[in-house]
């Protein structure tokens, strides 16, 4: 039986009284009268890992989402006990272990406040059918206590009220609230009404479901069909410490993206022949749209067999290849999982014979139907099989010169099929634990992705790779970007898409975006203009749609359209060096690029329930337009002050208001004291040796830092520490603007100059002060706004 509710079914076991502890460095393990056992993990003094056992001993500890990486270590470890109870003490902590029935309750160490607690606890349900347990977890859900996170799902941003499966599924053409979809990510965040939040993370890769407050008012719950009962809990208070501790576990990009791919890419299912997507590059030229990447999607391939080329479209990829690089776009090429069953055909061929193809319980492949017909599928849990896929990669990225793959269909997507995917019976090799599909199933795309993250990296190198996929479990982000799958053209799938960028930035995962313009269907002009002001705040920047619905490329909607989506691709290109500091800090520090207001600021519960703003970065307030025929919109400005971007004026926050925007315009706030970079805009990224840097400085009364990161754009010398890091400190006086530059890191910039853009200034500009060298100077005006142009590596500029 298949159980869909955590307490519907009578058959439930618990725990029973703990008859022994013990302690073993890190870990606490407690032991009850009926052999469960509980393992309590430090992993930091804001991180435990609980792991429970009904067996009297573990199986082996593996999980594809941990890295190596994670830190690990705290400043302070006790356990005392009293009659009822151990008291696990660290310092951000306490975990209070019931010595009756092993439950736990875990306070803030300081001010001894209740963050979370077992109502329940943990309990199980024998599996018959499978053996094992189907274990779950229950907890109190306390008053006005919110969640967020859990991957795409494509609902409001509070996930409260509501219940939510994992089990990565192709959902062509989903609709709010459609779940499961793409991809499967275990961990969200609790906000209580103290404004303190932690974090949960269970690392289970079977189909798991989490219900919050939906089966019974006051609890939370979370609960999978196999595998151990093993979560991690990670306390803040601050929501965005929350996600960074869980990304310190499950890991970050492991290298910063090349510049280019967060340019502007152009997609379609299918640009081709060969003259079909030249003349789509020209016209980007000619039009002057900035633009870095086209894709081709399945119909590069001979009958769909992946790492061929059909020659009658394609005859010589390799000089087509070199040719679209030299007007500046990269060619980025699809790969599925499903590799055509054809004894005259090579891939396939190899790996039947070196036995790389997923088999049924019983012995026969595992056959299945996909773009090319009947196909059998590499077994990518098997690390052989993932260095032979990644070897495949040669020829298509050395010799032919394509920079970036696409990862599609890999959930993995079956047509035609019950359950749209391989059944449960399949064996995996799971690096070493056997198992069947329902175990692997949820990891199956992400290590497909993995797999070809490696091979674009060997053969990519000494460039970065890029790689895109579809699926997804916890710690893909490591590897590659993603997209929010096959959308819809309509407006409802624009507010979609920007919920679904946010919740994916709050999951850890921030390099993400839509099919702008929506994937199926088409959208008019209108919604694709508003589509693309969102999607150039997206980490991920790209236009995608299926064939069978006409043009949506920026020219498809006349004229006017095509100017408003040039000028907005044109903005993301001048916000190129800040975007790229903002990625830095999330390869870094894993800080969401895209931070929803509650997480921007989550001590005013005026943002707890907002969907539609947003902060790109850490300075910028995007609010999107949702809606046809719009003159403009309310939107909440949160708390302090904000210029807007198009008028310089300067609103005060912690209220709602409205905000005017035509359809050439969106609503765009800066936070004030913000020093901004801007590039002058670039066909394509490298088109220009930069020679000069903007900054927009937006004057505060009083101080705010900034940070500009910045390296060679691609390769990895970063890594040997020929970055550039400059720390900013903005101080407004009444009648003086003080600017502190600290600067590290070796790597030198090309350009020698920044040319100051000075916002709201109080005052008229009489004299300039650099390190200590007085200079007069004339209220210089540019376009009305007063700028200055001084060398970029002074340690202090003062302005008066
Ligand atoms: C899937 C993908 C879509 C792609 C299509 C053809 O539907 O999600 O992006 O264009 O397959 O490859």
């Amino acid at each position: 039986m298949i159980l869909n509710t955590e307490l519907e079914y009578k058959g439930n076991l618990f725990p029973s009284k703990i008859i022994s502890y013990k302690k073993n460095l890190d870990t606490l393990a407690f032991t009850t009268e009926n052999n469960v056992i509980l393992h309590i993990t430090v992993v930091r003094d804001s991180v435990l890992r609980f792991r429970y056992t009904t067996r009297g001993n573990f199986d082996k500890d593996f999980s594809y989402a941990i890295t190596k990486y994670a830190s690990r270590g705290y400043n302070f470890l006790e356990v005392t006990e009293d009659p009822d109870k151990y008291i696990i003490t660290t310092s951000k902590l306490i975990c209070h272990v019931s010595k009756a029935d092993t439950r736990t309750a875990i306070f803030d160490s300081k001010d001894k406040s209740l963050i979370c607690e077992d109502e329940i606890g943990f309990h199980w349900e024998e599996s018959y059918e499978f053996g094992g347990d189907i274990v779950k977890m229950s907890k109190t859900s306390h008053t006005g206590e919110a969640y967020y996170g859990l991957g795409d799902k494509p609902v409001d941003n509070n996930l409260k009220g509501k219940r939510f499966e994992n089990w990565v599924t192709d959902s062509y053409a989903f609709g709010k609230d459609t779940d499961p979809i793409y991809k499967a990510i275990p961990f969200y965040t609790g906000l209580l009404q103290n404004k303190n939040a932690y974090g949960i993370f269970f690392d289970n890769t079977f189909r798991s479901f989490f219900d919050f407050c939906h089966e019974r008012r006051n609890i939370t719950s979370f609960w999978a069909q196999g595998g151990e009962m093993n979560y991690y809990f990670f306390y803040g208070p601050d929501m965005s410490e929350v996600v960074t501790n869980y990304t310190d576990l499950t890991g970050r990009p492991h290298e910063m993206p090349a510049l280019w791919t967060l340019g502007y890419h152009q997609c379609k299912w299918s640009y081709y022949p060969e003259s079909n997507v030249k003349a789509i590059a020209a016209k980007f030229r000619k039009l002057k749209i900035p633009c870095d990447a086209i894709y081709l999607d399945i119909d590069y391939m001979e009958g769909f067999r992946c790492f061929t080329w059909n020659k009658e479209y394609f005859p010589d990829p390799k000089r087509m290849v070199k040719e679209l690089a030299d007007d500046g776009f990269k060619t980025i090429v699809i790969i599925d999982p499903g590799i055509k069953i054809d004894d005259d055909y090579s891939v396939f061929k190899e790996g039947l014979d070196k036995d790389y193809f997923c088999k049924r319980a019983d012995g026969p492949y595992m056959k299945g139907k996909v773009w090319p017909g009947e196909c059998y599928f590499p077994d990518f849990t098997n690390p052989e099989v993932r260095e032979w896929w990644s070897d495949l990669f040669k020829e298509l990225v050395e010799d032919i010169g394509v920079k970036g793959v696409w990862n599609d269909m890999n959930e993995p997507a079956v047509m035609d099929v019950p359950g749209k995917t391989f059944p449960n019976d399949v064996r995996h090799e799971y690096d070493g634990n056997r198992c069947s599909h329902r175990k692997a199933h949820n990891i199956y795309g992400m290590q497909m992705a993995r797999a070809t993250y490696q091979g674009l990296k060997k053969f990519s190198y000494p460039k970065r790779p890029f790689v895109i996929t579809r699926a997804a479990y916890s710690g893909t982000q490591r590897y590659t970007s993603t997209w929010t799958g096959d959308n819809v053209a309509t407006w409802e799938h624009l507010s979609i898409a920007n919920i679904q960028a946010q919740r994916m930035c709050m999951s850890g995962y921030s390099f993400v975006g839509s099919d702008i313009g929506g994937f199926a269907e088409q959208p008019n002009g209108e919604l694709y203009a508003r589509w693309i002001q969102l999607g150039v705040f997206h980490p991920f920047c790209r236009t995608h749609s299926s064939g069978d619905h006409g043009d949506q490329e920026p020219w498809a909607f006349g004229t006017n359209i095509t100017n408003v989506v040039r000028k907005f691709i044109e903005l993301r290109y001048e916000l190129l060096p800040y975007l790229y500091t903002a990625f830095w800090r999330y390869a870094n520090e894993g800080i969401p690029i895209l931070k929803s207001l509650v997480l921007f600021d989550q001590q005013d519960p005026h943002t707890h329930y907002r969907n539609d703003e947003f902060v790109f970065g850490e300075k910028i307030l995007i609010c999107p337009i949702l809606e046809p025929n719009a003159k403009g919109r309310r939107m909440y400005l949160p708390v302090g002050n904000w210029y807007n971007f198009w008028t310089d004026e300067v609103v005060e926050g912690g209220q709602e208001l409205w905000v005017d925007a035509d359809l050439d315009s969106m609503p765009i706030f800066i936070k004030e004291g913000a020093i901004i970079p801007k590039y002058p805009v670039q066909q394509y990224v490298g088109e220009k040796e930069i020679e000069e840097v903007v900054l927009d400085i937006y004057f505060k009364r009083g101080k705010e830092t900034s940070q500009i990161y910045d390296d060679a754009h691609d390769g990895y010398d970063y890594i040997k520490g020929r970055y550039s890091l400059r720390d900013l400190t903005l101080i407004g006086k009444e009648n003086e603007l003080i600017i502190q530059q600290y600067k590290s890191g070796k790597y030198t910039a090309p350009y020698e100059t920044f040319k100051l853009r000075l916002h709201g200034l109080p005052f008229k500009v009489t004299k300039l002060e650099i390190d200590k060298e007085g200079f007069i100077c004339e209220d210089i005006k540019d376009n009305g706004e007063t700028t200055l142009i001084i060398s970029k590596d002074f340690t202090e500029i003062h302005i008066k």
